[in-house]
């Protein structure tokens, strides 16, 4: 496929959960803008997303982000090629609030409009970060909502390998941060505080599903960690938040560890690319890297500010549908569970 065009601006709105998001991104790899409204301070009082608050807020923000993302891009609307959209999945609410407003600028200024999937836009990140990557690889997609391995053939062609069949990883790290009453979103303060407990104090399950050995399961070991703290409760047993946070951590890192890396041997590919709020986990980073050296393969992650929700990464994903003419009408929709594949 011709992947090089050359100057095509893309404007790029996320918001499929509870961040507002806009970027101009060029050729799919130069972040020429990435403005990102964080509604976490909003949420976090009920301990986590509240879809209708959600939608409101976006709603108020849309329009100001739009704008100060084409201002740091130092750009007017006459330069667009295109306006690309999470269309899912994601909350509906959320959703429409973006889907709206990329019609409204796609109607008004005669532009086409690429609809997004929000998982294609979490392994694109790796494409701005390395410039040189190119498919086929393997993505590890770890997010709130999503705990995916997928083979990447293509630019836009995905085969999934493997998927949770409960919680996403990173909803299992925030559930288990409330139950230990540290917060959300969950995920990085567990990260922090691991830094200070014992990942090998206890052995949590690993939750495996017969016969799919690509598959994960989180719900189980959220569960076991509830009933460890409930039991020591019971029993008077003092324990350090810290040595539960790390050894939680601990299970969920190995099982994403030796069930991307058994992928990756099966089909005989020599990358992995990271992705996902989850991959900003700093044991999973480390995990990863200890094992691909270990195994001779690539590894591949976006910088913090690209592995949780941005307009950026819904830039990118968007160059390659625009360049493969998978442009939308305006009949586009939101569609909560949408999948890749
Ligand atoms: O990709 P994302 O921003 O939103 C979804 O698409 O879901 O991911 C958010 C998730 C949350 O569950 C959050 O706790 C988790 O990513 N997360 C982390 C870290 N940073 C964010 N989980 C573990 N360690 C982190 N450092
Ligand atoms: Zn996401």
């Amino acid at each position: 496929m011709d992947t090089k065009l050359g100057n095509v601006n893309i404007l790029a709105i996320e918001t499929s959960c509870d961040e507002t998001c806009a970027s101009v991104v060029r050729d799919g790899r130069e972040v020429l803008s990435n403005i990102v409204a964080s509604q976490i301070d909003l949420h976090k009082i009920y301990g986590g997303v509240v879809p209708e608050i959600a939608s409101r807020k976006h709603i108020q923000t849309i329009s100001i982000i739009i704008e100060e993302a084409m201002d740091e891009a130092n750009m007017k609307f006459a330069d667009l090629d295109a306006i690309a959209v999470t269309c899912g999945p994601g909350l509906v609410g959320a959703l429409l609030v973006g889907v709206s407003a990329a019609k409204g600028l796609s109607y008004g200024l005669d532009l086409p409009l690429i609809g997004v999937n929000h998982i294609e836009g979490h392994i694109c990140a790796n494409y701005i970060e390395y410039k040189d990557l190119e498919p086929p690889f393997l993505s590890l997609v770890v997010s709130g909502g999503h705990s995916h391995i997928i083979m990447v053939e293509d630019y836009g062609v995905y085969r999934l390998i493997g998927q949770t069949r409960d919680d996403a990883a990173g909803e299992a790290f925030d559930k288990v941060a409330r139950v230990l009453g540290l917060g959300y979103p969950g995920g990085p303060i567990i990260d922090k505080i691991s830094a200070k407990g014992d990942p090998y104090w206890v052995e949590y399950p690993h939750g495996s599903i017969e016969g799919h050995p690509y598959d994960f399961s989180f719900s189980g070991l959220k569960t076991a960690v509830i009933n460890h703290l409930h039991t020591m409760e019971q029993r008077g047993e003092a324990f350090k938040v810290e040595d539960v946070a790390a050894s939680f951590q601990r299970a969920v890192v190995d099982v994403l560890a030796e069930r991307t890396i058994l992928a990756v041997k099966k089909l005989q590919v020599d990358k992995i690319t990271l992705a996902g709020g989850v991959s900003a986990n700093s044991k999973l980073r480390h995990e990863f890297k200890k094992v691909c050296n270990k195994e001779g393969l690539k590894l591949y992650y976006p910088p913090l500010n690209l592995c949780t929700d941005n307009a950026a990464m819904i830039g990118s994903a968007a160059y390659y549908n625009y360049i493969n003419d998978k442009v939308a009408d305006l009949t586009l929709n939101a569609y909560p569970n949408l999948t890749i594949v």
